[in-house]
């Protein structure tokens, strides 16, 4: 007799994108020539895992018994000072004002954030194009997602139909959650403009006085973006502090190169000491009642590779490294996506990108079929550059545009 309750006995045991990309991988074992575009994994133009060096040599140097031993509920205070210092090197007035709680990833941030900022039932505003996990997290929280559309007519971000959602959920549930994934968006490749995101904080600044709102930005691909300066958006979010709930997911996953080593942070930006201090008792109590406490090798590892001056400097110059092979990515799929007519929003870095597509489905199905392996989803394919050799992007290209 099934005794799961009913509301979880339909749930699919396998992610759409694992399994295509192990359809991928059986059919390149088989001898076929296959590219493989599905998993969010920098993977070298050779075809192995680009991993850290300076990273995957100091995890061996991590003690014994930081392995071993527990880590306090909310993480290792240096890590999470650790991390703090990481955002907001250049802004001492966030730096002051912020508290953390170590996650398993970005993705136990996320969870936090769901369940400490929405009531059950209540739903997360994000963009019409978002990272399919937001909806599981939800689930499991009894929870809901709500998008609002993420481009208007001239391909920038929609903040008139994000004003309107705020608004919407402020009257139906009497809170927002935003997530807004950035730079380097999964799925899309956007990255907001210093403009886009001083507007977004205008919105939600003006909407404040109805109701708490809580904007969390998620920055999985912070350190992957196109442009110089990887924290210059947080300048445009000091004014929220005290006014807004400010929140961010980091990660240690593509950062430094260690996806299942699973070290992540919620970082909450909090004015007034005394909430402040709620706010971390609720983040280490949620720590508490889901993981209990995270994998203090690991903390110890990034808190190394985050503050001692030498080692962290070696992980700048690999992860340079690396972005260059992406970019070098990027540079080839625009050249030739533009000369096929595809449409596709701004992409100036980062691990994806999406394909707008009305034949969305037989579109997927043809590529699947000539061996170029994509992630589908309504009215568009998104393509993983981080695990597709430069070689080839031209295979990409064509079959998309076919
Ligand atoms: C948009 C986005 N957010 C968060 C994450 C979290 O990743 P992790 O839990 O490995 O840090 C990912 C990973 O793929 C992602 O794509």
């Amino acid at each position: 007799m099934l005794t799961l309750i009913p509301s979880h006995q339909a749930r699919p045991s396998d992610d759409l994108i694992f399994a295509l990309s192990g359809e991928a991988q059986r059919r390149k074992a088989a001898g076929e020539s296959v590219v493989n575009a599905t998993l969010g994994t920098l993977m070298n133009d050779d075809g192995t895992l680009a991993v850290m060096d300076t990273a995957a040599r100091a995890l061996h140097e991590v003690k014994r018994d930081d392995w071993a031993a527990y880590a306090p509920i909310a993480g290792t205070p240096d890590f999470l000072k650790a991390v703090i210092h990481d955002y907001f090197r250049n802004a001492p007035d966030l730096e002051a004002v912020a508290c953390a709680a170590a996650t398993p990833g970005g993705t136990g941030a996320l969870r936090h954030a769901i369940s400490n900022f929405l009531e059950p039932g209540q739903s997360l505003l994000t963009t019409a194009f978002f990272w399919g996990p937001y909806q599981t997290l939800c689930d499991e929280q009894d929870r809901k997602v709500d998008t609002f559309p993420m481009f208007s007519a001239d391909g920038q971000l929609d903040v008139a139909a994000l004003d309107q959602k705020l608004g919407e959920h402020l009257a139906r549930q009497g809170r927002v959650l935003l997530f807004l994934n950035d730079p380097c968006h999964n799925p899309t490749g956007y990255s907001m403009t210093q403009e886009e995101w001083r507007a977004v904080v205008q919105r939600l600044l003006a909407r404040a006085d109805q109701g708490p709102v809580t904007l969390l930005v998620d920055t999985a691909y912070y350190l992957y973006g196109g442009r110089a300066d990887p924290r210059a958006f947080i300048d445009e979010l000091k004014p929220l502090v005290g006014k807004v709930g400010l929140l961010f997911a980091w990660s240690a996953s593509k950062s430094f190169t260690h996806y299942g080593l699973r070290v992540g942070a919620l970082v909450a930006c909090v004015a007034d000491a005394r909430e402040r201090e709620k706010t971390a008792a609720a983040l280490s109590y949620s720590c508490r009642g889901t993981w209990s406490n995270c994998n203090r090798g690991g903390l110890a590892l990034i808190t190394r590779l985050l503050t001692d001056g030498t080692l962290a400097r070696a992980c700048d110059l690999e992860r340079e490294a690396f972005k260059a092979m992406l970019t070098a990515r990027v540079n080839t799929f625009n050249r030739l996506a533009k000369q096929k007519g595809l449409r596709y929003p701004r992409y100036e870095g980062g691990f994806f990108v999406t394909v707008f597509a009305d034949d969305w489905q037989d579109r997927h199905a043809r590529m699947k079929e000539a061996g170029v392996f994509c992630v589908p989803q309504k009215g568009a394919l998104r393509a993983a550059l981080c695990s597709v050799a430069e070689r080839d992007v031209a295979r990409l290209v064509e079959a998309l545009a076919r």
